[in-house]
C-alpha cells in the first residue's frame, strides 16, 4: 500500500483508508458487522498496510469508535492516524456548541483507548459554523491543536463552494470532501486545497455503494438507502452502466472509481466504507494499479456531458 502526505501537516496516510460509517451493527446498518467481525476487519486492514481510519461519534449509533477502540487496544494505535468528527452524537442529535469540542473529542478518544487524535473535522457543519468569520470553532480546534490533543482539524464538506469557505475563513489542515466518479462537482477545490497544503480525505467514493457495479435498477433498498426513490435509482443505474464501458477490459467498476479518485494529486486518502473484509481487500486491491491518464480524461468528460449541470443529490 503507497501512503501519501497529508498535506503540509507531516501526517502519512495509506492511499486507501478505512471508511468506518457502517463499522456496526445499527439501525442505518443492519448488516454492518459485530464487534467481533469489526474487530477482525480493522486488524485485516492494518495488516495490509491501511494507515487511516475515519469515523465519527454517531456511526453505528456510537458503535464505530467503540469497535475501533476495541481492535486498536492491543498496541497498534500508533500504527495507524485516526479522523474523527464533531457535531453529531451517537444518539442521533447534534450539538454544534463551540464549548462542547474538547469535551466530544476527549470522550471519542476513551471510546478508542486513546489520549489523543489525530484528526478532526466538523461534520457536516451548518453555514453559520462552517464558516470560520461567523463562528469560534477553528480556533478552538487551533488551541487543541497546540495543547496536543489533536495533530489536524478542519471541516466534512460536500461542495466545492464549501472547500472554499474552509480555505478562506479557517487555518484548516484538513478537509474530508464529497466526490467520485458520479461526483466529481469539488473536483476543482481540490486543486485549491492542495495548492493551500492541506490534506485531503474523499468520503463517498464508490457513491453510497453504487459504483460498487452491484446495484441495478430494481434494486431495493434497505436502511440509511432506502433514501432513493425508483427515479433516483433508475438514472443512478444507467450512469453506472455508462460508466462501466468506459473503462479498460478487465477493470472492474468500483477499481475504476477508486483508481480515478487516486488520479487527483490533490487526494490525500480515499475511504471507501467497508463491510466487509472481502470489500475492503477489493478496495485495497484498487490500489495497485493507476487508470490511465486517458481513461480518466474520458471519466471527467463523462461527467461534464451527463451530470455538471444537475449534480447527483445525496
Ligand atoms: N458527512 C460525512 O462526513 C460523511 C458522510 C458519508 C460518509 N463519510 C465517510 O466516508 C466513508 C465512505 O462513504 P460511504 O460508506 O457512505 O459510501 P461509499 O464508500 O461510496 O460506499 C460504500 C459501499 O460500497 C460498497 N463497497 C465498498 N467497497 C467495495 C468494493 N471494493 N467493491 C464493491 N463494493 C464495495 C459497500 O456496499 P454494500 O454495503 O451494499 O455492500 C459499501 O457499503 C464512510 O464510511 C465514512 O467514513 C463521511
Amino acid at each position: 500500500m503507497k501512503t501519501r502526505a497529508f498535506g503540509t501537516t507531516g501526517i502519512e496516510v495509506s492511499e486507501i483508508g478505512l471508511g468506518s460509517w457502517q463499522l456496526g451493527r445499527s439501525a442505518h446498518w443492519p448488516e454492518g458487522p459485530d464487534r467481533d467481525e469489526a474487530v477482525r476487519l480493522v486488524h485485516a486492514a492494518l495488516d495490509a498496510g491501511v494507515t487511516f481510519i475515519d469515523t465519527a461519534p454517531g456511526y453505528a449509533d456510537g458503535r464505530s469508535e467503540l469497535n475501533i477502540g476495541s481492535a486498536l487496544r492491543d498496541g497498534r494505535r500508533d500504527n495507524v492516524v485516526i479522523c474523527t468528527k464533531f457535531g453529531h452524537r451517537a444518539d442521533g442529535t447534534t450539538d454544534w456548541d463551540a464549548a462542547s469540542i474538547e469535551s466530544s473529542i476527549l470522550r471519542s478518544a476513551e471510546r478508542m483507548g486513546t489520549d489523543h487524535l489525530d484528526i478532526v473535522v466538523l461534520h457536516s457543519p451548518p453555514p453559520e459554523v462552517l464558516d470560520g468569520t461567523r463562528s469560534e470553532h477553528y480556533e478552538v480546534l487551533e488551541r487543541l491543536k497546540l495543547k496536543g490533543l489533536i495533530r489536524a482539524y478542519g471541516a466534512s464538506v460536500d461542495w466545492g463552494t464549501d472547500v472554499d469557505t474552509v480555505l478562506r475563513t479557517s487555518k484548516s489542515q484538513a478537509l474530508e470532501v464529497r466526490m467520485s466518479a458520479l461526483f466529481q462537482e469539488t473536483w476543482p477545490s481540490l486543486e485549491r486545497a492542495h495548492d493551500h497544503g492541506v490534506g485531503t480525505i474523499i468520503k463517498v467514493p464508490l457513491e453510497s455503494g453504487w459504483l460498487s457495479g452491484r446495484y441495478a435498477a430494481d434494486t431495493v433498498f434497505a436502511g440509511v438507502r432506502s433514501r432513493w426513490s425508483r427515479a433516483d435509482i433508475a438514472v443512478r443505474a444507467s450512469l453506472v452502466d455508462e460508466f462501466r464501458s468506459l473503462l479498460p477490459a478487465g477493470v472492474s467498476v468500483p477499481h475504476g472509481a477508486l483508481r480515478f479518485l487516486l488520479a487527483h494529486t490533490g487526494v490525500s486518502t480515499v475511504i471507501p466504507g467497508a463491510r466487509t473484509i472481502e470489500l475492503l481487500s477489493n478496495s485495497i486491491a484498487a490500489a495497485a494499479e493507476p487508470l490511465p491518464v486517458a481513461t480518466v480524461a474520458t471519466i471527467r468528460d463523462f461527467y461534464a456531458r451527463r451530470l455538471a449541470q444537475a449534480p447527483l443529490d445525496w
